[in-house]
This record gives structure tokens, C-alpha cells and sequence, in this order.
């Protein structure tokens, strides 16, 4: 493998150069919350300017968030389901299996055939660590996956706003049939935030936000509704858990309706 790859991406693709960036970043502050080492020597593999990735903190600290409030979601499933099954879904540069590994998991990272065409002249696949190069809303990715008896949890991070709602229902209609009982964790966004919330990297790399929704009853009920919703957990409740002092703000309902939240439900069987 090379030293330095170029990456030659478009649209809502080049946005996991932000998300990867705002990672390694992260993970070399100066008091990090978590650590990305691997997101580290991506991004310095990566020969890309991210000067406007490093200059919008809005999207750097929502990043931040989502990885602080999805990984104990993530390290938790795997604690309770030895020898599981993950697909995360829209994986870009995720190096959230070197994160979390186990040793027990098989992990598969899926995404469109561009960016895994580069990830895997990035990263190696191994035994328990696989790619697959498919778009989320081809009805036959599920074809990839060796072994869906076991506990199957799906990941959806950093996708659905980019989504129409059709489509993010096509998504959940594909998990439906194909893997049922799969506990899914998918990141929504605001209906609020989509609409008047501005991230100038995302604009800067060609993407825009299509799809948000303000409630994890009204998410299940309009595009997932043979599911089970289990809980939801909004980003404001991991703010609250590292700055205990504005927990009473991020309890008022406008606060609550412009958040951004991860939504976990649970396939019909
Ligand atoms: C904001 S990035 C998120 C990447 C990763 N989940 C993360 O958090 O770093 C959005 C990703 O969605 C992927 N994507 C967009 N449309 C897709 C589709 N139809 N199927 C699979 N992946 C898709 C893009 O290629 C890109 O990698």
C-alpha cells in the first residue's frame, strides 16, 4: 500500500473526509474524550486539504458527539452479544471496529463502491473485518453477509440527512426482510437543524441536508413502522453527561426538538 492517497470524491461521499478528520483531530486535543489513533494515520495518508474540515467546529463537535454517544451504544451490544454480527452501514473512513474490537465480532463495513474502493487501499480487510462495496439502498447487500443467525446490530451514522425520506424508508424496508430481530442504531437529525442549520464544510463539499425528523416515535412511525422502537438517545443527554452545569438547558423542549439523536429499534421478526 502507498503512503499517501488521493482521494477523488464528490458530494455527500466527501463528507467522510470531514467526519474521519474531525476524529483524528479530536483525538490529538489536548484533553480527548475518546481516541482515534487510527483516524490519526488516515488522515495523514490522505493527501486532501482539510483546512475548511478544521475550521467549522460545528460539524467537528458534532462528530465529537455522535462518537461519544454512539460508541458505549456500540461497546455495550457487543458486551451483551458475544460473537455478533455488525454492519455498519455508510462506513467512509469509520474506524470504529478498531475501536471497539472485541476479538469475538464479525464487522462489516459497507459503502458505496467509490469510497470503499479507497478505504481498502487504506485499510486491510481481515477475517473478522470486512467491506462491502454496495449502495445502502440496493435491496441485495444483505447477500454479503456470511452468517445472519447470530445477533446482527446495524449501524446508520452520518447518512439518513442526507437521505430523501422514501429512501431512508427503502433502508429500513431492506432490514426489515432481510435481517429480522437486527437491533439498529441510526443517527437522526432535526427536522429543525435540516432545515436552517448550516455546517460550511457540508455545503463546501457539494452535500446538503434532506431529511430530519423531531421524534423517535414520529421516525418509527413514518418510515420504520414494523419496527420495534426501544429508546432513543439524543446528543443533548451526552452533553449533559460531560457538562453536568447545562444539563437543565438541554432538558427545555425546544432544546430536545432542535437535537440530534441516535434512534434504536429493533427489526420485525
Ligand atoms: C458523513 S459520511 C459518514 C461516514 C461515517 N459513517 C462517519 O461517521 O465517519 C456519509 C457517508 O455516506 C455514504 N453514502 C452516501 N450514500 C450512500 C448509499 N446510498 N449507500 C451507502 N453509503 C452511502 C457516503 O459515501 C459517505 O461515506
Amino acid at each position: 500500500m502507498s503512503t499517501h492517497e488521493t482521494a477523488h470524491l464528490t458530494g455527500v461521499s466527501k463528507t467522510m473526509l470531514l467526519t474521519v478528520h474531525a476524529r483524528a483531530e479530536h483525538t490529538l486535543s489536548d484533553r480527548p474524550r475518546f481516541t482515534d489513533p487510527a483516524a490519526v494515520e488516515l488522515v495523514s495518508r490522505l493527501d486532501y486539504d482539510f483546512t475548511i474540515a478544521g475550521q467549522d467546529r460545528l460539524m467537528a463537535d458534532g462528530v465529537v458527539l455522535r462518537t461519544l454517544t454512539l460508541d458505549p451504544l456500540v461497546a455495550g451490544y457487543l458486551a451483551t452479544h458475544p460473537g455478533c454480527t455488525v454492519v455498519n452501514i455508510a462506513c467512509g473512513l469509520d474506524t470504529r471496529f478498531q475501536r471497539l474490537d472485541d476479538g469475538h465480532v464479525t464487522w462489516y463495513d459497507l459503502d458505496l463502491p467509490d469510497v470503499i474502493e479507497l478505504r481498502r487501499r487504506l485499510l486491510e480487510d481481515g477475517e473478522r473485518h470486512r467491506t462491502i462495496p454496495a449502495s445502502a439502498l440496493d435491496f441485495a447487500w444483505p447477500d454479503h453477509l456470511e452468517d445472519v443467525s447470530r445477533d446482527v446490530l446495524v449501524i446508520i451514522e452520518g447518512l439518513s440527512m442526507y437521505l430523501e425520506q422514501e429512501e431512508v424508508r427503502t433502508l429500513l424496508d431492506i432490514i426489515a426482510a432481510r435481517l429480522p430481530g437486527a437491533t439498529v442504531l441510526i443517527e437522526v437529525m432535526s427536522r429543525l437543524f435540516q432545515r436552517y442549520g448550516r455546517e460550511r464544510s457540508v455545503e463546501d463539499a457539494g452535500a446538503r441536508y434532506t431529511y430530519g425528523c423531531s421524534s423517535a416515535a414520529e421516525f418509527r412511525r413514518t418510515v420504520a413502522p414494523g419496527f420495534t422502537l426501544l429508546h432513543d438517545v439524543p446528543f443533548t443527554r451526552t452533553i449533559a453527561r460531560y457538562h453536568p452545569l447545562l444539563a437543565p438547558l438541554t432538558r427545555l423542549p425546544l432544546v430536545d426538538k432542535l437535537a440530534e439523536r441516535i434512534v434504536v429499534l429493533r427489526a420485525p421478526v
